[in-house]
């Protein structure tokens, strides 16, 4: 049974949460806008999902005010829960890997009394089946537990759909390319459903990165959190792709320089990976020019001492000059 205040609490977070802005960048064969998702509440884009899965957990009485939301997250994830949990007044415990960003960490470890990190990657599925097989535990051990399980929960594809999804259309008259950066696949299955449905001709590009295995690429070791898996996510199959690029994490620290240079956008590391995949899939562009859309999914500032530090990018071997694995765009 819905528990009425719950439902009231999450009722006017969804009121309140603002709309993200549209921005066009300047660019010499393309018409291209960046929604800006790294201005929701809680940082990123995850904020669209999250709330949706709540918000549809509240309305059929999954979650009461004596829940403790359980959840795996490369980072962004565990923020949006966060500041919606604390506002709802429930619990959350957030289950980390060491990939995590040490600001996402320190904001969760001062909002919540338990952070769960785990210790290391399962073989080659990496840290997320780590991750996956704490909260399985967590489950267990703690009452009243529940997992939104963002992986397969279509409401969060629900969420990117009623929430960017209906702002996007709604703040362009054409779209010919969307570019959208996957892990969960719930940002490119709703955004991807709603554009569609708004310009049917629309290309949808899914950008992933080299290591991931959701394009059916080989798993290897990946440092930058946010975009990729190691699994292949349910909600994939519910996006609509005409195309994918993938992008070494070479080239997602280079996109991520670049789009800091040349347009003053401090953006997280997915961004830079699907601006680093539409410089590429346009560097040879003569035709008319299209009007393309992508997200900058989170913000910079959390990836100042990674991505955006000379140091940990060599010790990673990710310096553009270093020669990364070029990664082929393909057609699905
Ligand atoms: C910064 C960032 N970009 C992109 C993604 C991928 O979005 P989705 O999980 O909806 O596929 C994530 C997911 O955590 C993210 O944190």
């Amino acid at each position: 049974m819905t528990d009425p205040e719950l439902w009231e609490r999450i009722e006017a977070i969804r009121r309140e949460m603002p709309r993200t802005d549209l921005v066009r960048l300047p660019h010499p064969s393309i018409e291209l806008y960046a929604k800006m998702e790294s201005t929701n509440p809680g940082g990123s884009a995850k904020d669209r999902a999250a709330l949706w899965i709540l918000r549809e957990a509240i309305r059929r009485g999954e979650i009461t005010r004596r829940t403790t939301v359980v959840e795996s997250s490369s980072g962004n994830f565990a923020l949006s829960l966060s500041w919606l949990c604390a506002r709802l007044g429930i619990q959350l415990i957030a289950v980390l890997d060491p990939n995590v960003n040490g600001a996402a960490e320190r904001i969760l470890r001062k909002t919540w009394d338990r952070v769960e990190m785990v210790d290391g990657p399962v073989g080659a599925g990496g840290f997320l089946l780590s991750r996956l097989a704490r909260v399985a535990e967590l489950l267990q051990e703690v009452g009243g537990a529940y997992w939104p399980d963002q992986y397969s929960n279509v409401d969060g594809l629900r969420g990117h759909y009623e929430l960017a999804g209906a702002e996007l259309v709604a703040g362009l008259s054409h779209l010919d390319y969307l570019f959208v950066g996957i892990g969960t696949g719930a940002t490119i299955a709703g955004l991807s459903r709603r554009a569609t449905e708004a310009f049917g001709e629309v290309k949808v590009v899914a950008v992933d990165v080299a290591g991931s295995v959701i394009l059916g690429g080989p798993p290897c070791r990946r440092y930058i959190p946010g975009i990729g898996s190691s699994i292949r996510p349910p909600l994939i199959a519910q996006a609509v792709i005409t195309d994918s690029v993938t992008v070494s994490e070479q080239e997602e620290v280079a996109g991520c320089h670049e789009l800091l240079r040349e347009h003053g956008v401090l953006a997280g590391g997915s961004t830079g990976c699907v601006y680093a995949a539409i410089k590429r899939y346009f560097a040879c562009w003569s035709g008319p020019t299209p009007v393309v859309a992508f997200l900058c999914a989170d913000g910079g500032e959390a990836y100042l001492d990674t991505v955006y530090d000379a140091a940990w990018v060599s010790a990673h071997h990710l310096d553009p000059a270093g020669g990364g694995s070029a990664a082929g765009v393909k057609a699905d």
